[in-house]
């Protein structure tokens, strides 16, 4: 098990972390030292009321680096931080965003070094990313609305608010995300954006068929890989759908998450969902068959030796069944299916391409793979075999999402 599942997410990266006033301060804290174990080089600039909350040496010391607060600051030889700080940066997050602060960048005031350096950013090469952090009543004024709508219509994009209780002790909204969530965003909004524009349909997970109240049958599939294409395919710009079955895995952020239990279930929700879908992407192990009557009351052990007789009949395929659709035959909604084979992975992934009718066959060897963080891919096409060598199921996600972004719209990295 990794220790830090964002090592190395953000190597390299050098990012502005601006706080302005608030009580969510404290989770800029722990933002700023996740953000640094995941690899990048955090320069802290805070306004004045941000120092009221938390202090420079503090951040200091988690970021390592000298804080910047004021654009007075003589340190820098040509005395110009606003430019020195956003020419080398490939982000600028600011976490807490004050509705004061937020007002200060929808008017485009340059009063104090973080708004300053937010608009002397370069607009087209440097994200602007805002954490909002208010009081519900704050957050919900039309002044405060009229402003994020103002900063979003000049390219700031916004992150959250969340929902919950408040320093003030009311409920609603104007929360701050969690230092994890906002990790997680910018990780997001640093991804290349293959995948723009499309929209992903993904089934995840096992699926359970019931014998009775108690009973059923189900498969040793984690979701793991299913879940980390989904989160790939979101950070690489897609809308995505994930159809999941029976798993304890937490929905990857800005997914729309459908949970299902049986092969039917998923079927129906899959169908439904590839209408408005560009990409659909087959990971979910389903059973291939069902007992073909599930009984109302758990099946009781009598004791008399005599055992169960069952009967199955065989579930619908989802994969085959999208993939013959119209609209995936008139090349409208590109399939990818997957197969857990024990040996013979070429060969097998090959032949199931052809019987699936899908342009795009990911092979993988399951008992290596099932439960596990790592796996090895092998993509067949019309072309021939590409091998995806062992590494995370993140990395390999990501990688699958760049070679069906070539595919679909001749996107190369
Ligand atoms: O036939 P097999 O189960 O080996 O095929 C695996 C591929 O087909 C996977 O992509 C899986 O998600 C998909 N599949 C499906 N519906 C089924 C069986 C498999 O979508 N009933």
């Amino acid at each position: 098990m990794n220790a830090n599942p964002n090592a190395g997410e953000l190597a390299g990266r050098r990012i502005v972390l601006g706080l302005s006033g608030g009580a969510a301060c404290f989770k800029a804290a722990e933002l700023c030292r996740g953000m640094v174990k995941a690899g990048a080089l955090v320069q802290v600039v805070m306004t004045e009321a941000a120092c009221q909350f938390i202090t420079p040496v503090a951040m200091q010391a988690l970021s390592g680096q000298p804080v910047y607060t004021s654009q007075w600051d003589a340190r820098p030889d040509n005395n110009m931080a606003h430019i020195n700080l956003t020419r080398a940066a490939d982000a600028v997050l600011v976490a807490p965003a004050s509705a004061d602060f937020i007002a200060q960048l929808a008017q485009g005031r340059a009063g104090e070094l973080l708004a300053l350096l937010c608009l002397a950013r370069p607009i087209e090469r440097v994200p602007l990313l805002l954490a909002p952090s208010m009081n519900r009543e704050m957050w919900a004024h039309p002044a405060t609305q009229r402003n994020v709508a103002q900063v979003q219509r000049d390219g700031a994009q916004m992150l959250g608010v969340a929902w919950g209780e408040q320093a003030c002790g009311e409920t609603g909204d104007g929360r701050m995300l969690e230092a994890d969530e906002l990790l997680q965003e910018l990780i997001a909004a640093l991804a290349p954006k293959a995948l723009a524009g499309q929209q992903v349909l993904i089934t995840a997970g096992p699926t359970f068929e019931a014998i009775d109240p108690v009973r059923g049958i189900t498969n040793r599939s984690s979701g793991k890989m299913g879940f980390a294409i989904a989160r790939a395919a979101r950070e690489a710009g897609a809308q995505v759908t994930l159809v999941a079955g029976p798993v304890a895995l937490p929905t990857p952020r800005g997914v729309r998450r459908v949970d299902v239990v049986s092969a039917r279930d998923m079927h129906l929700a899959a169908m439904e969902h590839a209408q408005d879908a560009n990409i659909f992407i087959a990971t979910a192990a389903v059973a291939d068959w069902r007992p073909a009557t599930q009984a109302e009351q758990k099946i009781k052990k009598d004791g008399s030796g005599v055992v169960p007789q069952m009967d199955f009949v065989e579930n619908p395929d989802i994969l085959a069944e999208v993939a013959h659709s119209a609209r995936a035959q008139a090349g409208d909604l590109f399939c990818v299916g997957f197969a857990a084979e024990s040996e013979n992975l070429l060969a097998n992934a090959q032949a199931k391409r052809a019987r699936k009718g899908v342009p795009l066959l990911v092979g993988n060897i399951g008992p290596a793979t099932f439960g596990q963080d790592d796996n090895a891919l092998l993509l067949v096409d019309d072309e021939g075999a590409i091998e995806l060598p062992r590494a995370s199921k993140r990395v390999l996600a990501q990688q699958l999402v760049a070679e069906i972004a070539r595919r679909v719209s001749g996107w190369s990295a």
